[in-house]
């Protein structure tokens, strides 16, 4: 049978993949799949920016108190504590490796963005701050000889055997590769393409949680999905992100009638917590009858439109908007997952060699609600953990007999299950969710539970398999929380409980 060994396997190479193969390099051999091309990652579209207290007027302090109280109450501290004061540090290395953010004469401009009291956040070419980092971090990650990378390379399923990882299975050229390692980062970021309505790009489909829930690994807080507020409305156009960015340089959200009205549901208006907003928006959809709203910019002046936002600029031309003097059609979207495979802050998972760090992985530093532009900084700090402890703590054991998964089956009108999937999660379990809606949509994932028995060896069924699994764990969190905090909102209790400072977690009895 062929296999492969390394020092490390790395599956993902976004932010925090990225960053934890650059601290492995110097270590051992380190590999780093990715499924599709390596740039394509949600770390390549982010655009706002990355937080971090390094302006004149902030400090660490300061972050640390506005991460708790977007988080609801739900955040755990001492991680919390930790990315507020890494971070700094972190993004001086990514300057010291070439990193240009956009600066205001000799200094770094840092923008405001919504539950943030203070401007904190560095940009890039006004509106491509991911497309910087995966700059920087490649470039670096090229300059080790020790690093290999792998393209159009699908981590399967996880090799585990006595609660130790070995490294992974790997769909390669349509023939599946045993990968061992002696510690295994899984950095596979989130599962936006689980709603129908995303900002998120085609690979997001929450393969690592589903692999490491399979694999035993605990997963937590898995009810708190962000929707993030503006994407892009066009019946021919993807939902695209508008930055909130844009409302943080003074963009009004209005309704149809052209009217602004976040004032009337939150004292910080377009800038209170995403949360609020994407409720407010859907509130004001259903009052006016309308499936958008409109984000306006024209006010700002637009030399300066262009200048700072020229990415969404000629985005938006393409499809005949001219975001400096039309009002932009917007709705909310899924964008982030708070939850995910639980870690410590040194990214280790209850599985020895398996570590997890990005949107894949659950430290709690999110709560029930991520903070504007944390998360870039989130796959920094927490991806150099996770590589170093990774490599303090190597899996010594014998290699175990594999398993390899070779007889594949297929699923028939799986392409027409996914586009039902996605659209059943939007529906009954999106921004606004209750006992009945989520009951339905348990049941309707529940038809489909012949998938997850299944093995499958191609990308897109495989994908189906993982959104299923983790789609049922999101709705049977929501089930269970009965209270409203955070992002996760249920009209039917929309209060916190008595009992809601608790963190629900999964694990699949093996
Ligand atoms: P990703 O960057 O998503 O990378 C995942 C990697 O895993 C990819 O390489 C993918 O190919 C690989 N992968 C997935 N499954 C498999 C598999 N089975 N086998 C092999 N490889 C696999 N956050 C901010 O802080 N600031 C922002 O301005 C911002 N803007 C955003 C804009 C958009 C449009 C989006 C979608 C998100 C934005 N976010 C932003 C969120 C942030 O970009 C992500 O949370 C973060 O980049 C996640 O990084 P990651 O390394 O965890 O995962
Ligand atoms: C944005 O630019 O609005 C995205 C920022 C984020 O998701 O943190």
């Amino acid at each position: 049978m062929d296999k492969e060994h390394v020092d490390f396997l790395v599956i993902g190479g976004g932010v925090a993949g990225l960053r934890a193969a650059i601290e492995l390099a110097p270590h051992g051999s380190v590999l780093v799949v990715t499924k599709d091309i390596p740039t394509e990652s949600s770390t390549g579209y982010a655009q706002g920016g990355i937080a971090v207290a390094m302006s004149d007027e902030d400090e660490v302090g300061i972050h640390y108190e506005d991460t708790l109280k977007a988080g609801d109450g739900l955040c755990r501290e001492d991680a919390v504590r930790i990315l507020v004061e890494e971070g700094p540090e972190r993004i001086q290395e990514l300057i010291s490796w070439g990193a240009e953010f956009d600066k205001e004469g000799s200094k770094l401009a840092f923008t405001l963005e919504a539950a943030h009291s203070r401007k904190r956040i560095l940009h890039a070419h006004g509106d491509a701050t991911g497309k910087e980092l995966e700059r920087v971090l490649i470039g670096k990650v090229r300059s080790y000889p020790s690093v290999k990378r792998y393209a159009f390379a699908i981590a399967v399923e996880l090799i585990v055997s006595d609660g130790r990882c070995f490294g992974a299975y790997v769909l390669k050229n349509r023939r599946v590769v045993p990968i061992l390692a002696k510690a295994t980062v899984l950095a596979t970021g989130g599962g936006g393409q689980i709603f129908s309505i995303t900002t998120n790009p085609q690979v997001a489909t929450a393969d690592g949680m589903a692999m490491a829930f399979r694999a035993g690994a605990v997963l937590e807080d898995m009810e708190f999905v962000q929707f993030h507020p503006t994407s892009l409305y066009l019946p021919a156009a993807p939902h695209f992100l508008l930055s909130e960015a844009m409302r943080g340089e003074g963009g009004i959200l209005r309704n149809i009638n052209r009217e602004p009205f976040m004032k009337r549901y939150h004292p910080q208006a377009e800038l209170a917590p995403r949360d609020v907003v994407s409720r407010a928006i859907i509130s004001e959809m259903v009052k006016t009858k309308s499936d958008h709203v409109f984000l306006d910019l024209t006010h700002l002046g637009s030399d300066f439109v262009r200048r700072r936002f020229p990415r969404i600029y000629s985005t938006c031309l393409q499809y005949d908007v001219d975001i400096t003097k039309d009002l932009i059609p917007v709705c909310p979207a899924a964008h982030y997952m708070m939850g995910g495979v639980k870690t410590d802050t040194n990214g280790a998972t209850n599985i020895k060699g398996l570590y997890a760090a990005g949107e894949t992985a659950c430290t709690g530093i999110h709560g029930a609600n991520r903070l504007a532009s944390n998360s870039l900084l989130e796959g920094l700090v927490f991806g150099k953990r996770a590589g170093s402890s990774a490599l303090k703590n190597p899996v010594e054991a014998p290699e175990p007999e594999l398993q390899m998964p070779t007889v594949a089956h297929s699923i028939p009108a799986h392409d027409e299950i996914r586009g039902r999937l996605r659209r059943l999660m939007w529906e009954k379990v999106g921004i606004i969710r209750c006992e009945s809606s989520l009951t339905t949509a348990k049941q309707r994932l529940s038809d489909w539970a012949y998938i997850l028995d299944k093995t499958l060896l191609t990308r897109r069924e495989l994908e189906l398999k993982n959104m299923l699994q983790v789609a049922t764990i999101i709705t049977e969190a929501a089930l269970k929380r009965k209270e409203s905090v955070g992002a996760h909102y249920r009209s039917d209790y929309p209060q916190k409980g008595k009992d809601w400072q608790k963190h629900i977690s999964w694990r699949k009895k093996i």
